[in-house]
């Protein structure tokens, strides 16, 4: 069994997948650095600057939305992927702060073929969410919906389209559309006030992050697979969780893209064959941030601990995250759709001072038990009544475990039955923040 220093772990495989098998905010940026610092090539595979990961490295704490973890390896290419939406203010923003602190960070590439999330798809995701009333998804108001809207309905821009002769006048004619658009929506929505933008400063703002971001853009295909046939290691970044998954999540409640092994594809063009492994960030317990089904919520003072010994504040929205016993049937969907062969279980140490502990093994939906999701529908989830298995805590500090072997008997104890209930090996435990609180198993 490798040391909590030995991260053997990461080399085992060489094309790996990092994605999230529960409802987002799971910790996987802690695991795509680690993974990173021993990989030639990182993709963030989906979504955009909804997605919020915190890494801490030896240059300080990074809240990132774009760019992917391993930013920090000078060896490392970091790749905005083909299947991500792109804001462009937002890459260049944190660009600028990996640059100001880090020595000599990795190179960076944004994929000509991802889209752009433009000013007015913002504006339309708040005004989508207004005019949905209490079927609100809780979107993180970042435009994403509307920027993948816009590439199916194959009238997006792409981040190539940066490099056009014709960018800026085309841009400029596109802002002018979709301000009638937005001023009817406004209209219809009651709202008397409906202009919207200020284009000289929009288009000022546009034309000096086109020249920022230029020297970045590149095909993300031809880099990979070149890494490919020099047989580097590469690592898959996604973007929220399985179960937001926009296809096989619980839809409406979803995003609008794939966080699992589909949307690696999507971004790597490898097959099904090519990828070795893929590993499902899993918290101990489960959050929600959005609106949608969560069957095990809690609504007591015991959700309430685990939000404030979690933190689990939303990184990209600051909103308070919803909070909830481990579900074992919602991660093993999850990590099913996700096409994911191994988990890393992440904060164990949130469950330190719980006297007891539950582990959601079924759902009672009217009157039937099931002990796998038959229909990720949100209208058979929201009445499922979780069905648990109660353990007792281990009510000792587990952030200064460094081995499997250290662990209390009953967090392996609790750590062993999710792994049955779930049907997945644990391969990675951690218990805190930083990249030395982390083992293998
Ligand atoms: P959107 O991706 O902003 O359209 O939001 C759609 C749903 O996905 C909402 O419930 C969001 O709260 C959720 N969501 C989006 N990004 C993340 C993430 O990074 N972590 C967790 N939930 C997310």
């Amino acid at each position: 069994m490798p040391k909590a220093s030995d991260n053997s772990y990461w080399t085992q495989a060489r094309i790996t997948h990092i994605t999230d098998s529960q409802w987002g905010d799971t910790g996987k940026g802690k695991l795509v650095d680690l993974a990173a610092q021993h990989a030639s090539v990182i993709i963030k595979t989906n979504g955009g600057a909804n997605a919020g990961h915190t890494v801490q490295n030896e240059f300080g704490t990074f809240k990132l939305h774009l760019i992917p973890a391993g930013f920090a390896n000078p060896q490392a290419l970091c790749i905005v992927g083909t299947g991500c939406v792109v804001d462009p203010h937002e890459f260049v923003k944190e660009y600028k702060d990996i640059v100001k602190r880090v020595s000599s960070p990795a190179q960076f590439l944004l994929s000509d073929k991802a889209h752009l999330v433009m000013p007015w798809h913002k504006v339309l995701d708040t005004l989508r969410e207004v005019s949905r009333g209490k079927g609100a998804i809780g979107t993180t108001g970042r435009g994403i919906g509307p920027a993948y809207a816009d590439r199916a309905l194959r009238k997006g821009f792409r981040v190539g389209d940066l490099l056009k002769k014709s960018f800026m006048r085309d841009f400029t004619v596109e802002l002018q559309a979709q301000e009638r658009l937005i001023a009817w929506l406004k209209k219809e929505q009651g709202e008397k006030k409906t202009e919207q933008f200020d284009h000289k400063v929009v288009i000022r703002e546009m034309k000096k992050t086109r020249e920022i971001l230029s020297p970045f853009i590149g095909n993300a295909y031809q880099a990979i697979q070149t890494a490919n046939e020099q047989k580097k290691i590469i690592i898959g970044e996604a973007g929220q969780g399985a179960l937001l998954d926009l296809d096989l999540g619980g839809y409406p409640y979803v995003t609008s893209s794939h966080p699992g092994v589909i949307g690696f594809m999507i971004s790597t063009g490898f097959t099904p064959k090519q990828i070795d492994r893929v590993v499902g960030s899993t918290k101990a317990y489960i959050t929600r941030v959005g609106n949608g089904p969560l069957p095990t919520e809690l609504f007591d003072p015991t959700g309430e601990k685990l939000r404030e010994i979690g933190h689990e504040y939303g990184a990209t929205t600051g909103r308070p995250r919803r909070t909830g016993w481990f579900d074992a049937v919602a991660t093993a969907y999850g990590s099913q759709t996700a096409g994911i062969t191994e988990l890393a279980l992440t904060k164990l140490d949130v469950l330190d001072s719980f006297e007891t502990l539950k582990i959601c093994k079924g759902y009672s939906i009217d009157g039937k038990e099931y002990d796998k999701i038959v229909d990720s529908d949100p209208l058979w989830m929201e009445k499922a009544k979780p069905i648990y298995q109660e353990l007792p805590g281990w009510l000792e500090d587990t952030s200064v475990v460094r081995s499997f072997a250290d662990l209390p008997k009953r967090a392996k104890d609790y750590i062993h039955l999710l792994e049955k209930l779930v049907g997945i090996p644990i391969k990675v435990v951690s218990v805190g923040p930083s990249r030395e609180a982390t083992f293998y198993h």
